[in-house]
């Protein structure tokens, strides 16, 4: 996605910790219930199947594939049909795509749909040049009228809710039109990041956008931007009066947070952050499934990524990076791992909460 390291961890914000959120599952049409309504974003190149499930292992209540190409998905593309792996351990999972043809999208969804997903999401919000300059991703924002066709064709397409994903606007915070005609095509529901195009991921996101479009719309929201702890969480729920959240960059290296953030929503003690123990043997959880998933070289090469979100901020990501290169066979990367635990020995536990809990 090209997006700059630094801007893959959502800023913080600072304040006092709202009180509990009253809010349960969400029920989105006869037989997908999102519980906690806490869902892992669909992040290109990110959110596979070994992802995903470590994720809603961890609690996250839906989990949603990378954006995947109307076209691709209905020729069949190799690529395509690999980013739909979709397994039964991680339902409910959704299949976002994007494109532009309301018949071509209506297509593509009857084929995730028989793949297995419990819904399908439009992404109306990808603000990379390439995907906006053919009409796609957040292209849409200025479309309102193609967005209800797109909607009305795919939910006669399909049984499984149809869902939609924007951003705030395209340069200015306009996405209520595009909402409405969501709604009047059929729509179940809107996920929101509340940043315009423009915006990319500068600065913190505007949850004032959110709220109004929660009063606007009779279908639920979902509130989506700098949600990576349970305070972070409180604060989207109470601020917007959304239905649901979801996360991205805060569930990098850290798919802990989701069982944080159901925790909350159930009433019950934040969990300790997971000692060193716990963090290295879910770190070779997600090496294995990743194996499993795409065998040993391309694991080799992708997990380094992820590897480096798992020690950020700490000795142990100078460690990794020393050696990333050279990290070839299944052996080097466990041995990449084991030293930068080493680096971290005797460190706090990483990440660990700053608030006192707010009850
Ligand atoms: C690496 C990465 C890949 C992303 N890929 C997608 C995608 O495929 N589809 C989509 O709708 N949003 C995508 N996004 C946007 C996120 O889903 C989310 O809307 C955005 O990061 C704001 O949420 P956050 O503050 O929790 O990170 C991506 C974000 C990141 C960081």
């Amino acid at each position: 996605m090209g997006i700059p390291f630094e801007q893959l961890k959502p800023p913080k914000w600072g304040g006092e910790v709202p009180g509990p959120v009253d809010c349960g599952p969400l029920q989105l049409g006869a037989n997908c219930v999102i519980d906690p309504p806490v869902i892992c974003s669909p992040m290109a190149a990110v959110t596979n199947a070994p992802f995903r499930k470590l994720c809603r292992r961890m609690g996250a209540g839906l989990v949603i594939t990378e954006m995947v190409s109307d076209r691709g998905l209905v020729h069949g593309s190799e690529r395509s049909m690999a980013m739909v792996d979709l397994q039964p351990d991680e339902a409910p999972v959704g299949v976002q795509l994007f494109g532009k043809d309301p018949r071509m999208m209506a297509r593509a969804a009857r084929v995730a749909e028989q793949m297995g997903a419990d819904l399908v999401d439009v992404n109306m919000g990808c603000p990379m040049r390439k995907v906006v300059s053919s009409g796609h991703g957040a292209a849409l924002l200025r479309q309102p009228e193609r967005v209800q066709d797109i909607f009305a064709a795919m939910s006669e397409a399909v049984d499984i809710p149809v869902t939609g994903k924007t951003r705030a606007g395209w340069e200015q915070t306009d996405a209520i039109a595009v909402a409405e005609a969501m709604q009047e095509g059929g729509a179940a529901a809107l996920t929101i990041h509340g940043r315009t195009r423009g915006e990319m991921y500068d600065g913190h996101a505007d949850l004032a956008i959110i709220a109004r479009l929660v009063k606007s719309v009779d279908m639920a929201v979902i509130g989506n931007g700098d949600v990576c702890d349970w305070t972070s969480a409180r604060r989207m729920f109470h601020t917007t009066g959304c239905d649901g959240v979801m996360v991205a960059r805060g569930a990098l290296g850290n798919p802990w947070v989701f069982r944080e953030i159901r925790a909350d929503l159930a009433g019950e003690p934040i969990p300790e952050r997971p000692t060193s123990d716990e963090r290295r043997a879910l770190i070779w959880e997600h090496v294995e499934t990743y194996v499993a998933s795409f065998g040993v070289d391309q694991t080799c090469r992708e997990i380094r990524k992820h590897l480096l979100w798992y020690f950020r901020d700490t000795p142990g990501e100078k460690v990794l990076r020393r050696r990333l290169s050279t990290m070839t066979t299944l052996r080097d990367v466990e041995a990449g791992i084991d030293a930068a635990v080493e680096a971290n020995a005797g460190l706090h536990q990483i990440g660990a909460k700053s608030h006192p809990r707010g009850r």
